[in-house]
Parts: C-alpha cells; structure tokens; sequence
C-alpha cells in the first residue's frame, strides 16, 4: 500500500482526485505480486506457439481488434460447448474485424486432436479448418503472466487450470474489455459479440450503451457533456427522462 501525503487547497475535488490516484496505484502495487492488466494498458506483445504456427501478438492482430479467450482444459465438456459456440460465431467476429485467439495449458498436439473433437460436437466436418488458432501454453509461462489461472480448479498433479478469462483488445492495441469467469461456469458468446458491438461504437462516438442494450436501440449521453452540447452533438435529438431528483442525467439518443 503506497501512502501519499499531499496537501490539498480546495477541498472536496482534490480528496476525490488524490483518493482515485491511491486507488490506482495501489492496484498498480497489487499486481507487482498478482499479475493482471488494466483496462487501458497495452496489452503484451507475447511470442506463442499455436496450431496456426509460432506468432507475435501485436503482429497477429495486425489492424484488427481481438479477442484472446482462455479455457481450462482441452478435452472437457464445457470447454468443448464454448469453443464450439466460438467457431460457429468466428463469421460474426470477423465482420466485426476482431480476430480470435484461444489458449490454454494443453501441447499443441491435444488441441489439434480436440479440434476434431469440436468441429463434430458442431456437426461439421472433422477435415475443416478450425476457424481460429489455438496457444499451446504447456509450461503456463503467459496463463501467469496474464493472471489466467483458476486456483481453485487443479489438475491431477494439483497444478491450477486455466480460468474462463477473455480480453478484448482495441486496434491500438490496448486492453477495451476483460472478464473472468470460474472454470464451472460457461461463457455466453452472444453476450461477447454484444459488447465488442458496444466497444466498437463508443470508440467512435461520445455515447455509451445501457443494461442489455442490442446494435440499434437508442444509446445514453454520457454524463459529462453538458446540456447545450448534448443538442448539438446529437441532432437526431435528445429525450430526457424526468426524475424524483429533478436531475437531468438520463439522457437518450438514437444510435449514432
Ligand atoms: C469443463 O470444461 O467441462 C470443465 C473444466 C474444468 C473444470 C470444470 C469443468
């Protein structure tokens, strides 16, 4: 825990200014012992071995967006039900322009046998390409640096499995989005696409996207632009809900 001592001149602000400085640098200090990313942060550019070959990560993006999404173990039922889900939505991320990337502490030659495994689990062909790459992170060497395992879930030898973590990384290469799911619990891959669409649009416009919020409904106006802007920046208009408080902070607008 890091102790600043600052002294403040006006009040209130500061203190909220110098407590969310604290709370960062003490997450900063935290994951010098636990590893994790903040959102934000460029993420690694990790050398891997994969079932597509040996790639650079900064590289294998290239321009896209992307998703690296970890799985416990391969050859197990729930690992087996999502990245089947995965593949069957891989047409859906690529239109997005996201490419996908899987990993998990299995050699190359189990995910390449899984792989069939998935593609009949799907009802396709066991000869078709897997739609995306697979790490093959025996060693654990990038599950610990990205702060992937699940202690609670061990292998046979006690060692910790992989948990259900995805990250959605932006075209600048930084950290937009992650999730960490126990390996008992299934990701939903509808909910994934959903908020690489929200993602995607809140780069590109000053607006953010409401509880279950799907591409097309009407979107929020962020709470720090003013009233008067708010008109002009949004000229398909926008409707103000009025509140017991009398604030007027639940904006909405037509998706830009
Ligand atoms: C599974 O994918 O089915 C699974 C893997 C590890 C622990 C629990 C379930």
């Amino acid at each position: 825990m890091i102790i600043l001592s600052v002294k403040t001149c006006s009040g209130l602000d500061d203190l909220n200014l110098l407590s969310s400085v604290c709370c960062y640098w003490s997450a900063r200090v935290f994951i010098g012992t636990m590893p994790g990313l903040l959102l934000g942060d460029v993420f690694p550019n990790f050398e891997a071995e994969t079932t597509n070959g040996k790639i650079k990560f900064h590289d294998f993006l290239g321009d896209s967006w992307g998703i690296l999404f970890s799985h416990p173990r391969d050859y197990t039922p729930v690992c087996t039900t999502e990245l089947g889900r995965a593949a069957k939505l891989s047409d859906e991320f690529s239109r997005r322009n996201v490419k996908m990337i899987a990993l998990s502490i299995d050699s190359l030659e189990d995910h390449r046998g899984w792989t069939k495994d998935i593609l009949a689990y799907n009802n396709e062909e066991s000869g078709c390409a897997f739609p995306f790459p697979i790490i093959a992170d025996n060693q654990r060497e990038l599950a610990v640096a990205l702060g992937m395992l699940d202690p609670d879930e061990k292998d046979k030898d006690g060692m910790p499995l992989t948990a259900r973590c995805v990250f959605v990384i932006g075209q600048d290469k930084k950290l937009k989005l992650s999730l960490l799911y126990p390996a008992t619990t299934g990701r939903n891959f509808d909910e994934i696409l959903r908020v690489v669409d929200s993602l995607q649009l809140t780069a590109k416009n000053r607006v953010a996207t409401p509880a279950d919020w799907q591409p097309g409904e009407r979107v929020m106006v962020p709470p720090n632009i003013p009233e008067e802007e708010a008109a002009a920046m949004f000229p398909a208009g926008v409707y103000t809900k009025e509140l017991p408080s009398e604030r007027k902070y639940l904006r909405y607008t037509p998706q830009p």
